[in-house]
């Protein structure tokens, strides 16, 4: 076996520790593991990790370079400005995590901007997964090895450029670890979600019922549940077709959705 000068430094893998067998485990490969400390370690996420519905280690994938000193990029080959992540590290790191899961298909997640873009499809089929690994690029990019023999899935957050994986992997996390069950209060709460119904959220509020002159509106105090209900329906579809007319599009309507939709589009003047 070749000699590795830092191959003792390595930090083992967490094995799954009793209790978390059942529960979704993520691994995220990243420069800069101190950035998740906030995030994961407050409210949902952190209570998820308590309560062992998800189990999350970050790995800093320096750990896994071989010269002394750590050198996790390089030069891109045929010139250009700034540099590339190397493949050894990388590709060393998933492997000795995925040594450790008993299924050969785990996914192993790439953020980027190149990737397809993050939506609650993508988080609600992420969340299926009892495995997953994520690794955070930075600098230029990755080195295209990584991408074509490493990765099985590459996701953006959206159509701008941040200055690493990092807060895209949180978000992500963030977004899958509210769908994982028994993470938030009621059930209810996700299938609630607006883009699971694929319109927007309905206008909330709490007491006071007048607040510097603006008033509740009065259907919300009227205990006629049915009321109220039609109301919120209402409300979401008219907000939905103001600010996001092609949710509506692609949303599965009732008979009495589609209706109302008609009505609130004549009121309104939409064609
Ligand atoms: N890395 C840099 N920008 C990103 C983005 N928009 N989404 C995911 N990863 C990124």
């Amino acid at each position: 076996m070749p000699w590795r000068p830092f191959e003792d430094k390595r930090p083992s893998v967490p094995r799954v520790r009793e209790g978390e067998r059942d529960s979704m485990r993520i691994d995220i490969l990243s420069l800069f593991p101190k950035m998740f400390d906030g995030p994961f370690g407050e409210s949902i996420v952190k209570r998820a990790v308590d309560r062992s519905a998800v189990s999350i280690y970050i790995h800093n994938f320096r750990d896994y370079a071989h010269d002394r000193h750590h050198t996790v990029d390089d030069y891109s080959f045929g010139g250009g400005e700034g540099m590339v992540l190397k493949p050894e590290p990388i590709f060393e790191a998933v492997e000795s995590i995925k040594q450790l899961m008993d299924e050969d298909a785990v996914p192993v997640v790439l953020l980027t901007p190149q990737g397809r873009l993050f939506c609650h499809q993508v988080a609600l089929e992420l969340s299926k997964q009892r495995n997953l690994i994520l690794i955070c690029g930075h600098y230029e990019g990755v080195d295209e090895r990584i991408r074509q023999n490493l990765v099985s899935d590459e996701i953006s957050i959206g159509e701008y450029v941040l200055t690493g994986g990092e807060l895209a992997a949180m978000v992500v996390v963030d977004a899958v670890v509210r769908l994982l069950p028994g993470v938030l209060g009621s059930e209810q709460s996700v299938k609630n979600d607006s883009y699971a119904k694929g319109f927007l959220e309905y206008p909330q509020y709490t007491r006071p019922r007048v607040y510097r002159g603006w008033e509740v509106p009065e259907v919300l105090l009227s205990g006629n549940h049915q009321e109220i209900a039609r109301w919120r329906c209402e409300e979401a579809i008219e907000r939905t077709l103001l600010r996001r007319p092609d949710l509506l599009s692609k949303a599965v309507l009732s008979e009495e959705e589609k209706k109302l939709v008609d009505r609130i589009r004549a009121r309104r003047g939409f064609n």
